[in-house]
């Protein structure tokens, strides 16, 4: 059911905003994103605001997480950021909200930038830093180096931000154990509330997929695992709960909107290219911001496509996404035969109804998922 029919279900509590420019575009980076001139980024602003209105007068919304993602929101210049968030509180109903988080670019990130979304009710960051090494930065194309990002990080914090997540990229062609275990101790040096760590994924249709596939670039299943062990240990001994596969956070601080997606909770998204999921349906927004602006204005629904999930694709959802949380999942939800073979070999553990990955599980959690599907 997409959101232009009516709904009996539950209400939503989680809202995710797809905002698609960027100044520059990373060559391993798949997330539908465009570099937009001041035009097309002013009438993208127009046609959200209209998505906004119109899901807030649909859906029954008690909203408790926001996630401004992208692309990369902060490319918006103060006054625009301001008026977007000022919009978000006139059309919402925020008296529930608990977290609402906003990706950073350190290359697009000013004082006065940082104080307007402190103001605005914005209370977590999320800074893409991916590497403090300069030369990595530039095999990355990031259009910022490691001091600008330093400089990102102590400009929130002196905003006043008291949720501060830091992503790092590992596994990046030619980086070394030395360089991964400098970037986690340089990370810890700021103590943020939150890092995410992601092992970088060669996506489909990316510069960094054709240099791999010319063999110019290679990956390694034990590389991975043994950068993926060394972040583990590092974060963890500095006090850092590895509470996903790919996130670490210190006591309290756990990536709420995150959390939503992993334990299966309906989510509404807006902007070009964002998913829904309501119940056994899903939708997918248009990805192509000329045409998402063409049909709001029009009056037109932004939905591009709609798929039924079956019960059995939610229990792979739900296997796949709980157990790469430290909760894991309910142990009947799996073969128990299976289950008590991956507990004697070290893999799973158990406690009381629940099973979830113990540590040497963590660094195989892809084969362990697939062995339990
Ligand atoms: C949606 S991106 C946007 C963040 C923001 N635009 C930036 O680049 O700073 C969120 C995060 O996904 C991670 N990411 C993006 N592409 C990736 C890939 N191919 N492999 C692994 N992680 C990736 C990066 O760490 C990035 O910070
Ligand atoms: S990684 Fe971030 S800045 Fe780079 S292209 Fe993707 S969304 Fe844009």
């Amino acid at each position: 059911m997409s959101e232009n029919e009516t709904h009996p279900s539950n209400v939503i509590r989680h809202l995710y905003v797809h905002f698609p420019f960027c100044a520059r575009i990373c060559p391993y980076c798949a997330f539908y994103k465009t570099r937009g001139n001041a035009a097309e980024v002013a009438r993208f602003c127009e046609a959200l605001a209209s998505e906004a209105r119109r899901v807030a007068k649909k859906l029954p919304l008690t909203l408790e997480t926001i996630f401004f993602g992208g692309g990369t929101p902060t490319v918006l210049s103060t006054a625009q950021l301001k008026n977007l968030l000022e919009l978000f509180h006139e059309i919402f109903d925020l008296g529930a909200l608990r977290e609402w988080s906003i990706e950073a670019n350190p290359g697009s990130v000013s004082v006065k930038k940082a104080a307007a979304l402190r103001e605005s009710g914005v209370n977590r960051i999320s800074l893409g830093v991916q590497s403090w090494d300069n030369e990595l930065l530039h095999l990355l194309g990031r259009e910022h180096d490691a001091a600008q990002a330093e400089e990102s990080f102590h400009i929130f914090r002196g905003a006043g931000f008291s949720n501060i997540s830091i992503d790092l990229m590992f596994a990046l062609p030619g980086q070394t154990e030395v360089q991964w275990r400098k970037s986690l101790q340089k990370t810890i040096m700021l103590q943020p509330e939150h890092i995410s760590t992601y092992c970088l994924t060669y996506e489909e249709d990316t510069e960094f997929l054709a240099r791999f596939q010319r063999g110019e670039f290679s990956a390694h299943d034990e590389t991975e695992a043994r950068f993926l062990e060394l972040a583990m240990t590092t974060l963890e001994r500095a006090g850092y709960e590895h509470y996903e596969i790919s996130n670490y956070s210190r006591s309290g601080f756990h990536a709420e909107h995150n959390r939503a997606y992993w334990c299966g909770a309906d989510y509404i998204g807006i902007g070009p290219s964002a998913f829904s999921t309501r119940g056994f349906e899903r939708w997918q927004n248009v990805a192509d911001h000329n045409e998402y602006a063409r049909r709001l204005f029009a009056n037109a629904s932004p939905v591009a496509s709609i798929e039924k999930l079956t019960p059995a694709m939610k229990r792979t959802e739900h296997i796949a996404l709980g157990l790469r949380t430290r909760e894991g999942i309910v142990a009947d939800t799996i073969d128990q035969i299976q289950a008590e073979e991956l507990i004697s070999n070290g893999l799973l553990a158990r406690n009381d109804s629940r099973v979830f990955l113990t540590r040497a599980g963590r660094l195989l959690a892809d084969s362990v998922t697939i062995e339990v599907l």
